[in-house]
């Protein structure tokens, strides 16, 4: 029978999975969280949360993946009576989620593209709409994005090329596609955020960026945001953004532990990739908020108008340089969305190549492959072609819900409500409890414990999955809930 194969080295594991986590919730959702949601407090809340729910689900997700060495859904069957069915919840999660990860990683290819028109002086840039700006005394962030919504043809083309570059990497296998991929994407995409910080820290006005982070109280002061959120909505969205921003609650972090090497350290990963992606968070904060207060003081500060309307008028504001500090914001944008597609697309394929091949009809990765892409390039179709509601059948549309809550409102928000908002959240929930009241913390213990490793953090975990990550998960979905369907 074909060999099951996986990562070529503990590095490259580490990459993929960083690359998983890293993505637009890192650089899009994290920053205008962070500075909503009480700056400092914030952070600290999630550092915590990242710690005691993320890190212990996380470490049980990898591990759960590597003893079975299945993708997600033969894992639940292995290893549980009551919740075999659960690894379908893993597998439809990712696939609802890449509708709209793929079509919003389009838009960021399309914002590449007009960043080298304005390099050029090309008539596919940004100051090609100079003029409409100043008639309708609006910005060219603005006008960039109004057209671009108003031709879902060319915003589906994009979403199209996404799910293709996607489809390429996960067609080239586990190591020879996704391990090469983002051992050297994501290291690149360090230093390009590392560049991009350094010029919005230092643009004149960028100080304000740092308050609105950073100094508790300072955005309603400022009356940036109308009042504080009291605790336990920081909490559900520190929850609900940690949560995302870790790829749990899917099949992800299963599918990556099962093509994980028994002599690699599980526990000493996990921490890694949570470490790492906090990181990245919060250095992705320290790029988009400076900016934005510096160059565009009374741009969006969340949702689609942060990433492709203020930062696009941070770059056409920013004098000469601005074209290539756009191209290279936009390409680490696209670049984090790609490490996170493909770990979202092989969650789908993994599963379906497996059964192939244990049925004997050898390796059927690049056939199954192109299949889930197809079935995706349909829901980013949708997508696009409803431009953030802008058409007329939005669910709110279809449904004649006159005024839609956020799930309804147009089809990226109801993937995301359905996915991020319920589906997440009880995975993980129930994965806990599964492994708390079901098969027993003992199972992960000695899984991780493989090959002479130690899980010196058995003891923490042991609570934590029992009390701390139900309780946190509840919260979690209590929130999520609350922010799409309330
Ligand atoms: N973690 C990714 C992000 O922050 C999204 C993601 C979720 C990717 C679930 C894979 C699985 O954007």
């Amino acid at each position: 029978m074909e060999e099951r194969k996986g990562f070529g080295s503990n590095f490259g594991f580490l990459m993929a999975s960083v690359g998983s986590a890293v993505g637009l919730g890192n650089i899009w959702g994290f920053p205008n969280k962070m500075g909503a949601s009480g700056g400092f407090t914030f952070l600290v809340v999630y550092l915590v949360l990242a710690v005691l729910c993320g890190f212990i689900v996380m470490v049980g997700e990898l591990a759960l993946g590597r003893k079975t060495g299945k993708g997600v859904v033969s894992a639940y069957h292995v290893l549980s009576k009551r919740f075999k069915w659960l690894g379908w919840l893993g597998i439809l999660s990712p696939f609802f989620i890449l509708f709209f990860y793929c079509a919003l990683g389009g838009y960021c290819i399309k914002y590449v593209v007009v960043n080298v028109g304005d390099l050029f002086g090309a008539s596919f840039g940004s100051a090609a709409f100079a003029e409409v700006a100043a008639a309708n005394g609006t910005s060219l962030g603005a006008e960039v994005f109004n057209a671009f919504m108003g031709n879902p043809t060319e915003a589906i083309i994009y979403g199209l090329i996404f799910v293709a570059l996607t489809m390429l990497i996960v067609m080239g296998g586990v190591s020879g596609g996704i391990e090469k991929v983002c051992s050297v994407g994501m290291p690149a995409l360090f230093v390009m955020l590392l560049i991009c910080i350094i010029r919005a820290c230092t643009l004149p006005g960028a100080v304000n960026g740092l308050k609105y982070m950073f100094v508790p109280g300072w955005a309603v002061a400022n009356g940036i945001i109308e009042e504080a959120p009291n605790f336990l909505t920081v909490l559900s969205t520190a929850g609900g953004q940690m949560f995302f921003s870790l790829s749990l609650g899917m099949g992800a972090m299963i599918t990556y532990g099962s093509y994980l090497g028994k002599k690699e350290n599980i526990q000493k990963n996990g921490l890694l990739i949570v470490i790492m992606d906090s990181i990245v968070a919060f250095m992705a904060a320290l790029c988009v908020l400076p900016g934005r207060f510096a160059l565009d003081p009374n741009g969006d500060l969340g949702g689609p108008g942060l990433l492709f309307v203020t930062m696009q008028n941070v770059f056409s504001r920013m004098g000469g340089m601005g074209p290539l500090f756009g191209i290279l914001f936009y390409l680490l944008v696209v670049f984090a969305a790609i490490s996170s597609s493909i770990s979202l697309l092989e969650v789908i394929v993994a599963h379906f190549v497996d059964k192939a091949r244990d049925a004997g009809k050898g390796d059927k990765r690049k056939v199954y492959t192109l299949i889930a892409a197809a079935a995706v390039s349909l829901g980013c179709i949708l997508v696009c072609a409803d431009a953030l509601g802008n058409s007329s059948f939005s669910p709110a549309d279809l449904l004649g819900i006159a005024e839609p809550k956020a799930w309804a409102a147009d089809w990226l928000d109801f993937w995301d409500a359905v996915s991020e908002g319920v589906m997440m959240p009880l995975g993980a929930l129930l994965m806990t409890f599964m492994v708390a009241y079901e098969i027993g913390t003992d199972v992960v213990k000695d899984e991780i414990e493989q090959c002479g490793n130690k899980f010196t953090a058995f003891k923490f975990y042991n609570v934590c999955v029992r009390y701390v990550a139900p309780l946190g998960l509840l919260l979690v979905l209590y929130g999520q809930i609350k922010q799409f369907f309330f």
